[in-house]
This record gives structure tokens, C-alpha cells and sequence, in this order.
């Protein structure tokens, strides 16, 4: 019983840096599924942040401030310690193009030899949204060019105050 109610709650994952419409899209898709998602905004990084942990965070929680059903965290460490501390047995990632696949089903595979009791759930964004990626948009701001199509309003502000 409790297996199936944790269920309901799927983690989104990822490093936000910032928030594109992509990934927006993405989290409403998955509120349509499931009763609650949770972001989990990743402190650690390979990459190098533009965005401080708190200013991620920050964005995050006004952009999806009307829709209850999504709640934003920050995790440190491993994902699968974070599921586990959430009791989440979900994960969602996005699959914009062939080229996410062979990182995402590596990222899946490892999370599941670490938590064999997890699975991981992957959603294709709308097809406007398969090329943005977090560093071109940030490219386009740093350069002078308009976002708009990219980010949202909140996002754009946060992108002007930093270049
Ligand atoms: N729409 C638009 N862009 C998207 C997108 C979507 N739906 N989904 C991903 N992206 C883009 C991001 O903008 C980002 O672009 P960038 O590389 O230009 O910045 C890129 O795809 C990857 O983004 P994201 O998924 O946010 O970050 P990530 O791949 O760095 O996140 C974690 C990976 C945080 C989930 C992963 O590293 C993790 O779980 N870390 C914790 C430690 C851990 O447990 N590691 C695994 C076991 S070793």
C-alpha cells in the first residue's frame, strides 16, 4: 500500500541553470500523472553554476508558485539518498533528442544498481522545446539577444541582473 501511494510522487531532478520553458513543460506534463513533483535542484555539478544554489532554488519556486501540485528542494549528494529520504521511488528525466539518450540510460542504470527499487521515468517536451538547453540560453543573454521565447519572465530578469 505505501509502495503505491509513494508512487504517486516522481522527483524531477536536474541542475536548472536557469530554468528553461523545457523544462517548465516538462514539469507540467508530469503533474498531469502524478499527485505531486518534487524538483530536486542538484548543489553539485561537473559544470560549473552561473546560478547559486538559493538563486535556482528561488526561481524555481516563483515560476511554479500557482500550481500545488509541484514543490521545489534542494539536494546535496547522491539522487538515490534523496529519493530515499523523500520515500520516492520516481524519477523523471527528459529526452529531448537521441543525444540525451546514451548520458540518461547511463544516469538510469547507475541510479538503479545504487537503489534497485527505483525507476525512472523519461518524457519528450514539446517539440518547440527540443533544442533549449540552459547554456545556450545563456549564451543569448550574455551576448545581448532576446530570451523570450526561451525562459520565462522571472528567468529573464534573473538573466539581465546577471549580465
Ligand atoms: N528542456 C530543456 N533543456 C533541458 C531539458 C528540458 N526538458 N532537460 C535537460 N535540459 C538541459 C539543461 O538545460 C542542461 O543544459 P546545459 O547542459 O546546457 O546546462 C542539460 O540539459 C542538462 O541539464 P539537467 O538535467 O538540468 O542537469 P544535469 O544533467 O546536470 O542533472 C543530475 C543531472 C543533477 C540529475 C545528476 O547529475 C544527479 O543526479 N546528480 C546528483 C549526484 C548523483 O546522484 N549522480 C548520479 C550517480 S553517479
Amino acid at each position: 500500500m505505501q509502495e503505491i501511494a509513494s508512487f504517486r510522487k516522481i522527483i524531477y531532478p536536474g541542475a536548472f541553470d536557469p530554468l528553461t520553458y523545457g523544462h517548465e513543460d516538462l514539469i507540467v506534463r508530469a503533474t498531469k500523472l502524478f499527485d505531486q513533483v518534487v524538483v530536486g535542484v542538484a548543489a553539485e555539478s561537473s559544470k560549473q553554476f552561473t546560478f547559486s544554489l538559493d538563486e535556482r532554488v528561488q526561481i524555481i519556486r516563483e515560476v511554479v508558485q500557482d500550481n500545488p501540485k509541484v514543490v521545489v528542494e534542494p539536494f546535496n549528494g547522491l539522487l538515490v539518498d534523496f529519493l530515499k529520504k523523500k520515500n520516492i521511488m520516481c524519477v523523471l528525466r527528459g529526452l529531448r533528442a537521441v543525444s540525451d539518450f546514451e548520458y540518461e540510460i547511463q544516469l538510469a542504470s547507475i541510479n538503479r544498481n545504487l537503489f534497485s527499487n527505483m525507476e525512472t521515468v523519461f518524457m519528450t517536451p514539446s517539440e518547440q522545446f527540443t533544442y533549449i538547453s540552459s547554456s545556450l540560453v545563456k549564451q543569448i543573454a550574455r551576448l545581448g539577444g532576446s530570451t523570450d521565447k526561451f525562459v520565462s519572465p522571472v528567468v529573464r530578469k534573473a538573466l539581465q541582473d546577471k549580465y
